[in-house]
């Protein structure tokens, strides 16, 4: 298909875009557009399996793809669009999804989680979910899927279900790989420092977005939650204060050892001060390019449908490929 290997990600437009998706993943994101072939999309139609509010849902899918711009994902390199603009991925998810055993996906952890905390609305798209995904990956040939590790169980059955398929009718879908970055550090919340930083956390405080203003990210840092000492060291009974150094190394490029010996001695207000300082000043630059780009939406429509008909003229050779071997016939 492409001569570079193809590498897929995307996210679900739902809650922030956080520091710790940035530093975690969209971070690698940037560093791959060089290197691989790489589409990013938009998971808007996974986004459908919780009940959305309309209007606010548009506007976050919107702004999220502003953001994915922001940051320097960068249309003359990447594929970057709404998943819900090529049909493709709900057609191939759909025969997919004749390929799959509900067993296999009553099995998945994220979906007994989500019919825990969803218990009036455990719907068919929260139990096929991983085969949408499957669709979006294997559409593409993609060889390699940065994932983080609660996505892991979703790239296994995509990799399951693409040699059951080529197992059966030949070789149709490249078996793509979890790529594992060389960097990209995991971030917690801000409260609950031994949980992950979570982009929907219920919790304002504990999570902070990428375009959040200075006011608002300092007040989240002020408040982040530490431990009853006073020394600033990475040690892992101290949560709180390791996971501010991770934040304050990812910002300024400085080792954690070096941040230890700058700000062992100096208190946790001033340190926790000047970690809100170094996001803010990181931060500013994506913030006002976002700001930007909110307010040229003719370009964003543009830079989206160009992904689009990109994404869409790839995916319609493997859904050919794919009905030509199965036996539909063809038009
Ligand atoms: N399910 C992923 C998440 O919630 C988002 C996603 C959708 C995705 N399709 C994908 C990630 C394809 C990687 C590849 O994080």
């Amino acid at each position: 298909m492409e001569k570079k290997p193809v590498i897929y990600s995307g996210i679900q437009p739902t809650g922030i875009i956080t520091i710790g998706n940035y530093i975690g993943a969209m971070s690698n994101w940037l560093r791959l557009q060089d290197d691989y072939f790489c589409i990013y999309g938009i998971a808007d139609l996974h986004a459908l399996t919780v009940r959305q509010v309309p209007a606010e849902f548009r506007a976050r899918a919107l702004s999220f793809f502003a953001q994915y711009l922001a940051c320097g994902l960068d249309p003359s390199k990447a594929v970057l669009y709404f998943q819900s603009h090529v049909p493709a991925h709900a057609e191939l998810a759909w025969i997919l999804n004749c390929y799959t055993y509900i067993g296999e996906m009553q099995r998945m952890t994220q979906f007994k989680e989500k019919s825990d905390k969803h218990t009036d609305n455990i719907n068919m798209g929260l139990l096929s979910y991983p085969v949408l995904m499957a669709a979006d990956i294997l559409l593409y040939q993609t060889s390699l899927v940065p994932v983080g590790a609660d996505q892991k169980q979703h790239l296994e059955i995509t990799r399951d279900i693409a040699i059951r398929f080529n197992n059966l009718y030949s070789e149709t879908f490249k078996v793509p790989e979890a790529y594992i970055p060389k960097q990209g550090a995991k971030i917690f919340s801000l409260q609950e420092p031994t949980a992950k930083m979570s982009k929907s956390d219920p919790d304002p405080n504990a999570a902070v977005s990428i375009i959040e203003e200075p006011d608002s990210i300092m007040r989240k840092f002020k408040r982040a939650v530490t431990d009853c000492e006073t020394v600033v060291e990475y040690r892992e009974d101290k949560p709180g204060v390791s996971n501010l150094l991770t934040i304050f190394s990812e910002m300024t490029g400085k080792s954690i050892e070096e941040l230890v010996a700058e700000y062992h001695d100096t208190g946790y207000a001033r340190f926790k001060k000047e970690v809100g300082e170094a996001v803010v000043e990181k931060f500013a630059p994506i913030r006002a390019e976002y700001n930007r780009l909110m307010d040229d939406k003719a370009y964003l429509a543009v830079v989206a449908k160009e992904g689009a008909e990109k994404a869409a003229s790839l995916a319609a050779r493997t859904i050919a490929k794919v009905k030509r071997k199965i036996g539909l016939v063809v038009r």
